[in-house]
């Protein structure tokens, strides 16, 4: 399922009457299968551009079409739009409110049509996916669940509806280095057997190492977007280069002002370690 942004602008009025412009005239299109993340400083309008996406604000102006359609349109089917989109909002621990984990993540399916023994094994599919022991967790109470455990079962609840479309706002923000991996690791599976994923994060290293695609955002305008390599060596390049530099980016360019410049140009962490380790070895390259 392919979504077209076309001139997107989005302002929220204050009380006072005065109007914050959260995005500005922003367009990009994002292929069935990609895996696209969104990038900026805090205020800089990801979780506004997600929530239009998701179709729970009207735009200010523009045009957001998923599969030609556009979804402000008079007459478009909202319900199928719901049906090809998930989306887990940030800290979605706070949203769980069922008395059993299995009854938490069966509710979105509720009116999917599916009988009970396929809403059961859809739950099952769904929790393991998040790496729980479904005979284990199902009857847990969420209430006496850890924060990122919390997590993964809220997040479950949107994936046990096989939406064509997974938007993350900020999934790993709180997470503990191994949460973090898990979650991407999750994320690229997720996307490898077919969904299409956005995800919105500060997380440079895990952008960097994990999305094919990347938006750039600044002050509500889209500054960069493209491939997720190109982006970040583009960022690198700009004046006030301090912005989208990955922490392998930085020290590359601490070794490259000690007269050992890397090459090819480093982006991830994995970049880091095998330009090196073709330095040690002897190979330069550069
Ligand atoms: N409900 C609201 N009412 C008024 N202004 C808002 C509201 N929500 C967001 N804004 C403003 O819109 C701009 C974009 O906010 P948004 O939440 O989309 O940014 P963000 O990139 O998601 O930030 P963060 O990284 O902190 O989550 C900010 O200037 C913010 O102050
Ligand atoms: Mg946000």
């Amino acid at each position: 399922m392919a979504i077209k942004v076309e001139n997107l602008s989005y302002s929220y009025e204050q009380p006072t009457g005065e109007k914050i412009e959260a995005l500005k005239d922003v367009s990009f299109s994002i292929a069935a299968g990609d895996f696209v993340g969104i990038m900026g400083h805090t205020g800089c309008g990801k979780t506004t551009l997600i929530q239009l996406l998701a179709g729970l604000r009207l735009p200010a102006g523009g045009r957001i079409s998923v599969d030609g359609e556009d979804i402000n349109a008079k007459g478009y089917d909202r319900s199928s739009l719901r049906q090809k989109m998930g989306v887990v909002f940030q800290y979605p621990e706070y949203q769980l409110f069922a008395t059993t984990v299995e009854k938490d993540v069966a509710f979105g399916l509720k009116y999917s049509g599916l009988s009970r023994q396929e809403v059961i094994a859809r739950v099952q599919w769904a929790l393991e996916t998040m790496g729980f022991d479904f005979e284990k967790i199902r009857d847990q109470s969420p209430l006496a669940l850890s924060g990122g455990e919390k997590r993964r079962v809220a997040i479950a609840g949107v994936i046990a509806r096989k939406p064509e479309i997974l938007i993350f706002d900020e999934p790993i923000a709180g997470l503990d280095p191994y949460g973090r991996e898990n979650f991407m690791r999750f994320a690229a599976g997720m996307n490898q057997a077919g969904t299409t994923i956005i995800m919105a994060s500060h997380n440079m290293e895990a952008l960097a190492g994990y999305t094919r695609n990347l938006l750039v955002l600044e002050e509500g305008r889209l500054i960069d977007s493209g491939p997720t390599r190109e982006v970040f060596l583009r960022l690198e390049q700009r004046k006030n280069g301090v912005f989208g530099r990955t922490k392998a980016q930085k020290i590359a360019a601490l070794l490259a002002a000690g007269n050992l410049a890397l090459s090819p140009a480093v982006v991830t962490y994995d970049d880091l370690l095998s330009a090196l380790k073709r330095e040690l070895a002897g190979g330069g390259g550069g």
